[in-house]
């Protein structure tokens, strides 16, 4: 299971913190639209392999929530180029490495199919103004060396920060004790 493991590294940064719910209609629907309806979608009669992924019960088929290591749609999405199980077929229009975080993420929390219960957290207090406009994603490190491209969108609390991760437009709740020292003064001072 090593490609899962290796599944959008630089990730791997805010996996343990709070995240917004990836939300099943408007980010992996449109998503898996785009890269297997042509070969798999009830209503365009494509069903190859007998799957479609706009049949539930196709679908409930191929994840197991909350256990994306064995959820046989992120893995088939997850294989080499050269493997002969890979989806979309010989990797052509493969999914990126944020789009494989993102679906592995709906898995992880329950791979529901309908839309978001959960309220979006409130808004975060204490956000520093911003003099021309909304910030510039910049790189943040966390405290082992790990960079990624985020955007401030405030602070949660004295010691929470909140990143949109640029990659995949998510918001995360950051510990500021998780970050380099330089990106907890960047956080301090409201990201600039
Ligand atoms: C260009 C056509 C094509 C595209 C695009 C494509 N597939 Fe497939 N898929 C196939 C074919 C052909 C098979 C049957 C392969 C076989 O049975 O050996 C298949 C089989 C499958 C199966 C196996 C069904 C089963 O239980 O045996 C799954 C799951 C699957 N595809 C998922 C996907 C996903 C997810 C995507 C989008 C990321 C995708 N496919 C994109 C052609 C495609």
């Amino acid at each position: 299971m090593k490609y899962i493991a290796s599944l959008g590294l630089a990730f791997s940064l805010f996996v343990s913190t709070q995240v917004l719910a990836v939300d099943y209609a408007k980010q992996i629907a449109p998503l898996l639209n785009q890269k297997c309806a042509e070969c798999h979608s009830a209503k365009r009669n494509k069903t190859k392999g007998d799957f479609a992924i706009d049949r539930l019960e196709d679908m409930q088929k191929q994840v197991k929530a909350g256990e994306p290591q064995k959820s046989s749609l992120l893995i088939t999405v997850s294989l080499p180029d050269d493997d002969e199980d890979v989806m979309p077929p010989k990797g052509k229009n493969k999914m990126n490495a944020a789009q494989l975080a993102l679906l592995k993420q709906w898995i992880e929390e329950g791979a529901n199919f309908t839309a978001q219960a959960t309220p979006p957290p409130a808004a975060p207090t204490g956000a520093p103004a911003t003099p021309g406009g909304a910030p510039a994603a910049q790189k943040w490190t966390n405290a082992a060396g790990k960079e990624i491209d985020a955007t401030f969108e405030g602070m949660q609390g004295a010691d929470t920060v909140l990143l949109k991760v640029t990659a995949t437009g998510l918001v995360h709740a950051v510990p500021l004790s998780s970050l380099s020292a330089a990106s907890q003064e960047l956080a301090k001072k409201g990201g600039m």
